[in-house]
């Protein structure tokens, strides 16, 4: 079947970010001129996902803001004969796309947020995707390279990349089983293990493709120390049921939700600007021969 909805969880209180975060939802901090959640929205409309289902918060109105029209902006712009602009702002999302927006009352975890949106996704595989991992691909981008392996094993799919074995604390870590070209299959999964406890240093990032079965196995996730009933541990027990892959997708990953993998994916996009290319370059150059 194909995959056709998207689930953005975007209801996370992003407390690495704050004060920044405190009004402002950390999807929408911009890297050079696009908030992250319109990178994560082009990925999957490029994907060919048709359905984007937003699971917000009383704190991310901006979210829905963004996506909408807005009238006097349109109206001064065309007056103004700014029409590059104008398309700019009334393309932010093409017209064939649905958006659906639901709350998630009291920020309970990731697993929690998916759950809110169980009837709208219905008995389909569906995609979830953290806005704040945000991926630069040379080709194919990061969720059309799963929804491919999808097409081939209806399975559920996880985004993977190798971390720093230090890191494993800061990750969902899979147990891989066996390596066939660039994906896994796997055979268990750990929540933010400490590095000597990590099966091994493959990471679950941003990006998911999960069957509609997940939802039974979130209902029965009973929250963790913290209070948050985690996605991964219904990952952990669908497992017995249903085949799961790890993905190695290629292409760059940036960690928008830590201020060092911001600022890194700042400097990147920025060097890869058309009109910012050149100058930013020079300037950073005198800055790192004066640091
Ligand atoms: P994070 O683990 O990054 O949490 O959530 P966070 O709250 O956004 O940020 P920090 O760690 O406090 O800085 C992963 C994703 O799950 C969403 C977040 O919005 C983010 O996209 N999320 C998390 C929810 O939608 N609801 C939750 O209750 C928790």
């Amino acid at each position: 079947m194909n995959v056709r909805k998207a689930i953005f969880p975007v209801a996370g209180l992003g407390t690495r970010f704050l004060p920044a975060t405190k009004a402002t939802p950390k999807e929408m901090l911009p890297i050079v001129d696009k908030p992250l959640i319109q990178y994560a929205v082009e990925e999957a409309v490029d994907a060919g996902l048709t359905d984007l289902i937003f699971v917000t918060s009383y704190t991310k109105r901006a979210i829905e803001d963004h996506f909408d029209r807005q009238f006097e902006l349109e109206s001064k712009l065309a007056e103004r004969e700014k029409l590059e602009l104008l398309k700019l702002v009334t393309e932010v999302i093409p017209k064939n796309i649905n958006c659906v927006y639901i709350r998630q009352r009291e920020a309970l975890g990731l697993g929690h947020a998916v759950l809110q949106a169980k009837d709208i996704v219905g008995n389909n595989p569906f995609c979830v995707i953290l806005a704040d991992d945000l991926i630069k691909n040379q080709q194919k981008n990061c969720l059309t390279q799963m929804i491919e392996l999808h097409d081939r094993f209806p399975a559920n799919i996880l985004a993977v990349e190798e971390v720093p074995k230090e890191q494993t604390s800061s990750y969902g870590i899979i147990a891989p089983h066996k390596q066939i070209d660039h994906y896994y299959e796997v055979n268990g999964i750990i929540e933010k293990p400490e590095p000597q406890d990590a099966p091994s240093n493959l990471a679950v990032i941003g990006r998911y493709v999960l069957q509609p079965e997940i939802f039974s196995f979130l209902e029965e996730v009973q929250p963790d120390k913290g209070g948050e009933i985690q996605l991964t541990a219904a990952i952990a027990a669908i497992m017995q049921y249903q085949k799961v892959f790890g993905l190695r997708f290629a292409g760059k990953r940036y960690d928008c939700g830590s201020k060092l993998g911001f600022l890194q994916a700042q400097v990147d996009f920025g060097l890869e600007n058309k009109e910012l290319s050149a100058q930013f370059a020079d300037f950073l150059q005198h800055r790192l021969s004066t640091h």
